[in-house]
């Protein structure tokens, strides 16, 4: 087991185990990397309101979304590529999440197909897609989902293009995955991810690719700089979420919502949620922070929808501020994916474990021994026009 108290201590452990080109393309952002350092600073900047002589001994993190009881207020994001952090790390994560009893998202752009996730692991899934050109492939993508087994769908809205992420570029990592001259050095002062990744890789499967593409598409797709997945969508439209709410029969969420008006659009489109998200500051370079968009979309929408927030989560005092602010549950992408490059799936546990003692110990300083119990009083100085009060049977009329 790994020597990590925090998922700080899991990042670095990941940041020596994987090439420089891999740990870059999980850790960093886009372009200045303004989004991604601002993430932070807004979730550091709030501050809690502890209240004291409390009884707080009977405590659970344990939440009800979309009519189900979790045993912690989190779910897993969808992170393309995750199998590059660890063999089969998708299957790593999700295992850890199914035994933490949390949802777990597996990414359109992921390099473990959505049937071998569905039947080697279970538990709450959600599929994320990103739309294709071609419409009636997308189509086909989310009837092989719902034949899966898969729950959730969760279409991310805030990617029409390739974002700007230069390090990729300078570092030569591609999808599907080939070696170049550029990366060879960067793999080869990495003989341990090279033995027990890429070799396990090469020696089964083959080189890593997106699995979850037709297989004429897998044959025909060039490699790409990591990030700039082929075939994203630029003429994307309300019409569309409202043909995916046609099609799809089960919970359905919008990925990717930074403002209280597209939140309203994805509601009246028939969204079971919204994920307010910038992509964990890797899209668009200078949005103002998730955590400070959220409270206008709760108040917007959060009594017809379940409202869900990420974007640089990373300690247990974080999610309670988003679970304050009136948030239903929080996704976590880069903690479990440290865990998971770390450990596998002993490490995605791990990262899964501290953020669970962390919302614990909080709840008990807080005063606050349940979730629905968190209202906006516990966060001082809160704004005065975002003052109101999350009503309190929300959490339970949202199901
Ligand atoms: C390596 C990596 C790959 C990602 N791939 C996707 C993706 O394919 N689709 C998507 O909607 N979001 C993707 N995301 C964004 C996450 O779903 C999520 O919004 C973000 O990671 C949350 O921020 P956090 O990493 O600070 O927790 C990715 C994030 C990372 C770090």
């Amino acid at each position: 087991m790994v020597r990590a108290y925090n998922i700080g201590d899991l990042r670095e452990i990941a940041r020596r185990r994987l090439p420089k080109g891999i740990f870059e393309f999980i850790d960093r952002g886009t372009e200045d990397e303004v989004s991604l350092r601002h993430n932070r600073a807004a979730l550091e900047s709030m501050r809690l309101r502890p209240r004291t002589l409390v009884d707080v001994s009977a405590r659970s993190q344990s939440i009800k979304l979309f009519g189900k009881e979790q045993a912690m207020p989190i779910a897993i994001a969808p992170t393309g590529s995750a199998g590059l952090a660890w063999y089969e790390g998708e299957i790593a994560i999700a295992r850890a999440a199914a035994k933490a009893g949390i949802p777990f998202t597996l990414a359109t752009g992921s390099t473990t197909a959505m049937e071998k996730v569905a039947s080697e692991v279970g538990g709450t899934l959600w599929f994320q897609l990103y739309m294709w050109p071609d419409r009636s492939l997308s189509y086909q993508l989310i009837e092989r989902a719902r034949a899966a087994g898969f729950e959730g769908l969760v279409v991310t809205v805030d990617s029409p293009v390739a974002p700007g992420r230069e390090y990729n570029l300078h570092n030569g990592f591609t999808l599907p995955f080939s070696l170049t001259r550029r990366n060879a050095i960067d793999i080869l002062s990495h003989p341990r991810w090279l033995a027990t990744v890429l070799a396990r890789y090469i020696a089964t499967s083959g080189m890593p690719r997106y699995e979850n593409y037709p297989t004429e598409m897998k044959q025909r797709i060039t490699a790409l700089p990591m990030g700039r997945a082929m075939m994203l969508n630029d003429n994307l439209t309300w019409d569309d979420l409202r043909e995916l709410r046609r099609l799809w029969p089960h919970r359905l969420m919008a990925k990717g919502i930074l403002c209280p008006e597209d939140a309203k659009l994805a509601a009246d489109c028939g969204a079971d949620a919204v994920i307010v998200s910038n992509h964990g500051g890797r899209v668009v370079d200078g949005t103002r922070a998730p955590i400070e968009i959220l409270p206008e979309v709760v108040d917007a929408v959060g009594k017809r929808i379940a409202v869900i927030v990420d974007s640089g989560f990373r300690r247990g005092t974080d999610i309670v501020k988003a679970l304050a602010l009136g948030a239903q549950a929080v996704l976590v992408g880069r903690a479990t994916l440290y865990g998971v490059a770390a450990d596998g799936e002993a490490g995605a546990s791990r990262a899964i474990e501290l953020l669970r003692q962390e919302i614990d110990r909080t709840l008990a300083l807080l005063g606050c021994p349940t979730i629905p119990a968190l209202t906006r009083e516990c966060l001082a100085h809160y704004p005065a026009r975002y003052s109101q009060s999350v009503p309190e049977q929300r959490r339970e009329s949202v199901s």
